[in-house]
């Protein structure tokens, strides 16, 4: 090989790399744009952990359903759900607040009474709840000052949605 051929050689392949190095900056700002995306996406499907044996702070210690639902009960709930909660909650859509249904299936009874009996405490103390605020956006699930048969009775009407 003449040493003519050899430096052309060199030369080309010098231009190959330039030229691949000249696209990388465009390559890599559409990967790491993606990879922003993706991690956007996650956060906002992030959700709260579930531990069902959590049974959170408040006046609520143990609390059994009773095997049937009590439809008298469940019925005085849901009037209390319609006067009280519908503003930021809706059953069965992400609203405000997040939907009802399935909540026995994330959350003890215990837990879901305490929160509303005892918001204030539970989103400062709770991990579960703190972590239910975060993904909120700081959202304060207000103290609605319910008895706790009124509580008792949302609580009957979740079995139901
Ligand atoms: C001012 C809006 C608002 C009102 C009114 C409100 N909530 Fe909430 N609620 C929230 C928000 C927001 C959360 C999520 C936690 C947070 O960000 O504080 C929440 C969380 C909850 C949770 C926990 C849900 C889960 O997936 O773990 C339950 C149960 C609940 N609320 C029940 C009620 C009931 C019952 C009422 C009516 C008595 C009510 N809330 C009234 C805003 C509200």
């Amino acid at each position: 090989m003449s040493v003519f051929k050899s430096i052309s050689l060199v030369l080309f392949f010098l231009l190959v790399s330039g030229c691949g190095d000249s696209k990388k900056p465009e390559q890599k700002s559409i990967y790491k744009r993606v990879k922003t995306e993706k991690r956007q996406v996650k956060e906002a499907n992030s959700v709260t952990p579930v531990d069902l044996n959590n049974k959170g702070i408040g006046p609520i210690k143990n609390y059994s359903f009773s095997s049937e639902i009590n439809m008298e009960l469940a019925s005085e709930g849901k009037q209390v759900f319609n006067s009280k909660c519908t503003a930021c909650h809706n059953v069965n859509r992400r609203l405000i607040g997040p939907a009802m249904t399935g909540i026995y299936e994330r959350r003890s009874v215990e837990w879901v009474l305490n929160i509303m009996l005892n918001p204030d405490q539970m989103l400062k103390e709770d991990p579960v709840a703190i972590a239910l605020l975060k993904e909120y956006n700081n959202i304060l699930m207000l103290n609605q000052n319910l008895t706790e048969q009124e509580a008792k009775s949302l609580a009957e009407y979740f079995r139901t949605l």
